[in-house]
């Protein structure tokens, strides 16, 4: 039987992930999931939120389900830690980007697409009143690189200011103290821009998207944004099908809310993935649907954008939106080769969102509290029963 690593992590993690799961049965998809342990507890007990015994398993097994992991500042962090192993040399790490690094998860998926007769989608004003523009959108944002690297510097090490003062627009800079500078980089590599390009053209292939959009700013990050549209333009030869766009991000952001049916797949580094990503989401429904998948070549690890908003942890019963984790659990089954069950899944809580008649309280766009079960919203499970009665 397929084996699933199973990682709830903390607050609303540990909701929606096993309410996805009790859908992915109901759909008939066989598997045995098998817990490990991230998040929070973790760092507080073992100073590592991403345990070895995880990482072994992922390792193993291969593909991961994810809820979402609850970080905190460095102080805050430092705080919590249990006291014998404080002063041990501990350093809080996100274990999501511990995951992606470990396993170079450098390609991920966030499709935006709106389901009918979702309450939150965006509207548009038209000549003759309004429109619901059908937005489906399917953002390939870098995830190892960029701007989001982590190569950076507050009072660079001298060796690194000499380095940088060989550019010559540095003399800008020339009277500015060392204590006085940071640094942040933005790597870009031929190698990850190739895959994740190749990645997109791939997806928009298989899916019948008519575009490629590259999202970036070569214009002024010339080397960086322009490396990746070098190799865009190579790669798009190959799919002539497919017409290559491209955008400055700045731009994007407007035409977001004037165009966003046009289109189909976008690229875009780290950063700029992160800023489109949540943008579109915003179109068709924000965090409760925001799905994801981060893909390496071995391992691929699926999760809903959305944190692990620890002010819903201790709802009882719980109100939050499980669609944006259950359509995670649906890219998962994309992934391996469950297409049917997937599809059946959506199907579901498409029907489920164009009857509505069940909808948690984002949908109605109520404020997050124990109280909007009384005035009509659905509960999380309420929400999984309802998806798997349409099933
Ligand atoms: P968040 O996504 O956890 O929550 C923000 C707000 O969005 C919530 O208060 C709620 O109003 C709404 N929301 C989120 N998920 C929802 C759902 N399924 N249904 C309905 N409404 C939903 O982001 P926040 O508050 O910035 O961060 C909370 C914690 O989560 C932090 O510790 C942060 O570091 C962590 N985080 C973890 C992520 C992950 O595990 N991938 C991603 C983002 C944040
Ligand atoms: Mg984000």
């Amino acid at each position: 039987m397929r084996k699933i690593v199973s990682m709830p992590g903390d607050g609303i993690g540990k909701v929606v992930l096993p309410e996805s799961i009790r859908v992915l049965k109901a759909a008939g998809f066989e598997a045995e999931y098998i817990h490990a342990d991230i998040g929070w507890e973790f760092w507080k007990t073992e100073g590592n939120a991403l345990p070895q015994r995880t990482i072994d398993l992922l390792e193993e097994h291969k593909i991961g389900l994810f809820g979402a992991i609850t970080s905190k500042p460095k102080d805050a962090a430092a705080e919590e830690l249990s006291p014998e192993l404080r002063d041990k040399g501990f350093v809080y790490f996100s274990p999501i980007v511990g995951m992606r690094q470990h396993f170079n998860l450098d390609i991920c998926i966030r499709p935006c697409k709106a389901f009918k007769g979702n309450p939150l989608n965006f509207i548009r004003k038209s000549n003759s009143g309004f429109e619901e523009p059908e937005v489906d959108a399917v953002i390939f944002r870098q995830n190892t690189e960029g701007l989001y690297g982590g190569i950076e510097w507050t009072n660079p090490p001298k060796n690194v200011r000499d380095a940088f003062e060989t550019h010559p627009k540095m003399k800008n800079f020339k009277d500015t103290p060392n204590d006085e500078l940071a640094i942040s980089t933005r790597i870009v590599t031929k190698k990850a821009s190739t895959r994740i390009i190749r990645a997109a053209f791939e997806y928009a292939k298989k899916y019948n998207y008519k575009n490629v959009t590259i999202c970036e700013k070569p214009n002024v990050l010339r080397e960086t944004s322009g490396m990746m549209l070098k190799i865009a333009r190579e790669i798009s030869d190959e799919y002539p099908d497919i017409d290559l766009w491209d955008t400055n991000i700045d731009a994007q952001m407007m035409w977001l809310t004037k165009n966003p049916e046009d289109y189909g797949v976008i690229v875009a580094e780290n950063m700029f993935g992160d800023i489109i990503s949540d943008g579109f989401a915003g179109l068709v429904g924000g965090l409760g649907f925001a799905c994801s998948a981060n893909i390496g070549d071995e391992v691929a690890v699926f999760e809903p954008t959305h944190g692990s908003a620890p002010k819903y942890e201790t709802f009882d019963p719980p109100i939050i939106n499980p669609i944006a984790m259950i359509l995670s659990a649906c890219m998962m089954l994309d992934h391996i080769q469950e297409k049917e069950k997937a599809q059946k899944i959506r199907v579901a809580v498409a029907k489920v969102i164009e009857e509505g008649k069940v909808k948690t309280y984002d949908m109605m766009k109520l404020r997050g509290r124990q109280d909007v079960l009384q005035n009509g919203a659905a509960s999380t499970k309420e929400m999984a029963d309802e998806i798997i009665s349409k099933l």
